[in-house]
């Protein structure tokens, strides 16, 4: 790193000898400590001055790895999505064009504590992103994306110039868990459709998507060995529609287009309830002695697999062996919620059962809160959604929690009684009360170590394309990137909610169909 640095500076140096005295730049006072940024970070310091990003910026990256490349190609793309300017990386420049330089750079430092730390040095001419791994330096960028601002200012030099407001940031997150979850069984989404939000989340520094790949309704990944599951299973939806599914290809497509933003891919088979379209499929998995028919309403809880079926497991066996092979990610979900039908002895026969398989494939078994009532390994992760005993249970046993509260985190709630789409049995969940809990202190006696992180859930029973998707995601979602991200005492509603006004550009910028509550005064 020092290498290139003294060769940028020596490039510096050699093209201000050579050329007509640069004109200084009279920047107006900056203040970065009122940048709007979200998540908060944990420090800022401002020094009121500015970088000028311009047809001149260049950004070089740590030879050492290639992926703070990666990272800086990522960076050039998204700022000439924003402001026009090729901003090239890693280019032998021409000795007299370099000016100002962006550096992402993999750094050791004893204020970089964990794998997503990182801090950003803002100067007249440099910027440093420095982080210990790829991951810290993707979240640090995504921070040095929300400092440039909308409009360029055009009267400072004779060419346009984006003017970030310079000082220190010091940051890192509160969760190593902050997660997404969309139901793509109840009603179907493209590619390209999960491609756009997982997009979005990036930018508020998610680093998990949770993808809820079968449910009553439909199933959505290919499966080789058990190709009814698609052919049949994958051709209903709620409402009627023709659902769809996923190759394994474009699965793995989405798997890496997540990589490439630092977010790991969580595959969820529900099971042994949310199973009719699977034994829909193969009518041997049925296990509610009730005639199969496919079906496409709201109900939930009438559908079983059978527990007690060797062949069960060994379709299973198959399911979880493909998916797991296809998702580079520590993690499988198997649901586990809502096996009303399931006698109580059989659904924990059945998760002690499965737990094993998924263990085998090399995965950490995930499950919603009612798998605590099986002797679980500790390894194996409880999400929350509606009973916090089971949560208790599963901590105190050693297992990790991530909360998802329905009443607190569930995107599929609406906002208020006028909301067009969503649901309200865990009822309604204005912005404001998305935002104003703590996840720390949100379930009595659980220790903040048996916390792993939160997730948003996002159930399609309402919803079928990105607009409904995006109208009751946004702007609940960058609140519980905050809640995920940064520190309580940064989490003030109040301050929350005017630096959220100001996302209204990137948010028009990227087409998102966002509910605009009058609890926010939006920049329009
Ligand atoms: C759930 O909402 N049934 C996890």
């Amino acid at each position: 790193m020092f290498k290139k640095v003294f060769a940028v500076s020596l490039l510096l140096i050699v093209a201000a000898a050579c050329q007509p005295k640069k004109k200084e730049i009279l920047y107006p006072k900056t203040d970065l400590s009122q940048a709007p940024l979200i998540p908060k970070p944990i420090n800022t310091v401002a020094t009121h001055s500015a970088f000028g990003l311009d047809q001149n910026t260049v950004i070089l990256t740590s030879e050492s790895d290639p992926g703070f490349e990666q990272v800086g190609r990522f960076l050039s793309d998204k700022i000439k999505w924003q402001t026009g300017l090729e901003v090239p990386v890693n280019q032998t420049a021409e000795e007299n064009s370099i000016h100002r330089f962006i550096y992402i750079n993999k750094a050791n430092s004893q204020d970089l504590k964990t794998p997503e730390s990182y801090q950003l040095y803002i100067k007249n001419d440099s910027i440093f992103v420095n982080s210990e791994s790829v991951e810290g330096a993707f979240r640090g960028i995504q921070t040095l994306r929300q400092l440039i601002p909308e409009k360029s200012n055009d009267t400072l030099t004779d060419h346009p110039l984006w003017v970030i407001p310079s000082g220190k940031i010091v940051d890192a997150p509160k969760f190593a868990f902050r997660g997404a979850m969309l139901d793509v069984a109840r009603h179907f989404f493209t590619v390209e459709e999960v491609k756009k939000y997982i997009d979005i989340l990036a930018y508020y520094k998610y680093n998990k998507f949770h993808l809820h790949l079968s449910d009553d309704q439909g199933w959505r990944i290919e499966i080789k060995s058990w190709p009814k599951l698609t052919t049949v299973g994958g051709a209903t939806e709620v409402g009627g529609g023709k659902g769809g599914f996923y190759t394994q290809e474009e699965y793995k497509e989405l798997v890496n287009y997540a990589a490439e933003r630092h977010i790991t891919i969580i595959p969820e088979i529900d099971m042994p309830g949310h199973t009719n379209a699977a034994s829909v499929s193969y009518p041997f998995l049925n296990g509610n002695g009730k005639t199969l028919k496919p079906y496409t309403g709201t109900r939930v809880g009438f559908s079983t697999f059978d527990a007690n079926k060797d062949s069960v497991y060994i379709f299973l066996d198959d399911v979880i062996r493909e998916i797991a092979s296809i998702s580079p990610g520590p993690y499988f979900h198997i649901g586990g919620d809502e096996s009303h039908v399931t006698p109580k002895k059989d659904y924990i026969h059945f998760v002690e059962r499965v737990e094993k398989i998924v263990q085998k494939h090399g995965k950490s078994m995930i499950g919603w809160n009612e798998i605590a009532q099986a002797d679980i390994s500790p390894s194996s992760v409880v999400q929350l959604w509606n009973e916090k005993k089971h949560a208790q249970i599963a901590a105190q046993n050693g297992s990790k929690i991530i909360l998802s509260p329905a009443e607190k985190i569930y995107l599929d709630m609406k906002y208020d009684s006028l909301s067009t789409y969503g649901l309200n049995w865990a009822g309604l969940i204005p912005v404001d009360t998305a935002y104003n809990w703590d996840p720390e202190t949100y379930v009595e006696d659980l220790p903040i170590e048996s916390i792993l992180g939160i997730e948003a859930p996002l159930w399609s029973e309402t919803i079928s394309n990105s607009a409904e998707l995006e109208y009751l995601a946004f702007p609940r979602a960058i609140g519980y990137g905050e809640l995920g991200w940064s520190l309580r005492e940064h989490c003030d509603w109040e301050d929350y909610r005017t630096r959220l006004r100001q996302h209204v550009p990137y948010l028009e910028r990227m087409q998102v169909n966002y509910y605009p509550t009058t609890l926010v005064d939006w920049d329009k």
